[in-house]
């Protein structure tokens, strides 16, 4: 399979949420052999789009010459599109957002009806893709916290898409707390065989996945360094 990494967190390899993205991939690649590239979104020159709308009546051509066109054929030229990222604001960081507003000129203006919503008439074939999100984040509550960017991931690809959230990621990057990210690493590497060999995660599987690794007075408490 052919993986798209757009990694999201200006912090590269260091991410923390990165370290579930590659026990993810490692999953995978239990399962079979894979194909990834990992783009740094930060490292990329990304314009800001500017609202014109010409790429949606021109066949797909935008006034920004960046890098976004080989972005673009990039995820073209992938099986599954994996948004890495952390929380930020509740939502995606700014770099991503802008790559994701940038991906307008896959679309057309024409809007169909599907289901109970609208939705722009593809302009390029992106039938085949599928979509992973891998999203961590600095509070302990797993629940609420996730829930706009589970929304607007939910309804930019309402199709094929699988999302795998992890509160208290900090943790990941803490040597001292390997005794409960280590679990939970591996919980996700299971996760990643298990998407690569049937496509989806058991709901039961992605809950664990995504429940706080320590309770969350416990790591409130660590983080104001109020520990007793
Ligand atoms: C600008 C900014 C906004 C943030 N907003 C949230 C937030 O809304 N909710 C949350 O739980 N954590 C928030 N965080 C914390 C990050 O999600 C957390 O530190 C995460 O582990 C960083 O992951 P990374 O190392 O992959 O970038 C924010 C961090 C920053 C820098």
């Amino acid at each position: 399979m052919r993986i798209l990494v757009l990694n999201g967190s200006p912090k590269r390899d260091v991410s923390d949420t990165m370290h579930i993205t590659r026990a993810l991939i490692e999953g995978m690649r239990d399962a079979a052999e894979q194909d990834v590239l990992t783009i740094h979104v930060i490292d990329q020159h990304i314009e800001y789009c500017t609202g014109c709308f010409s790429c949606m009546r021109n066949g797909g051509t935008c006034v920004h010459h960046d890098d976004m066109r080989v972005i673009l054929e990039s995820i073209l030229q992938s099986d599954l599109l994996l948004l890495s990222f952390p929380l930020y604001c509740y939502g995606m960081p700014a770099p991503l957002k802008a790559l994701m507003d940038r991906t307008l000129p896959l679309s057309s203006i024409a809007m169909q009806r599907v289901g109970d919503r609208y939705e722009h008439v593809g302009q390029a074939d992106f039938s085949h893709l599928r979509y992973l999100m891998v999203c961590g984040c600095g509070f302990p509550n797993s629940t609420r916290n996730f829930e706009p960017a589970v929304a607007q991931f939910k309804l930019m690809f309402p199709s094929d898409h699988t999302i795998v959230t992890v509160p208290e990621s900090p943790m990941f990057n803490a040597p001292e707390a390997d005794e409960v990210t280590a679990p939970r690493l591996e919980l996700v590497r299971r996760a990643g065989r298990q998407y690569a060999e049937t496509g989806s995660i058991e709901p039961g599987l992605l809950a664990e996945i995504g429940s706080p690794m320590i309770p969350e007075d416990t790591y409130a408490a660590i983080v104001n360094g109020t520990m007793a």
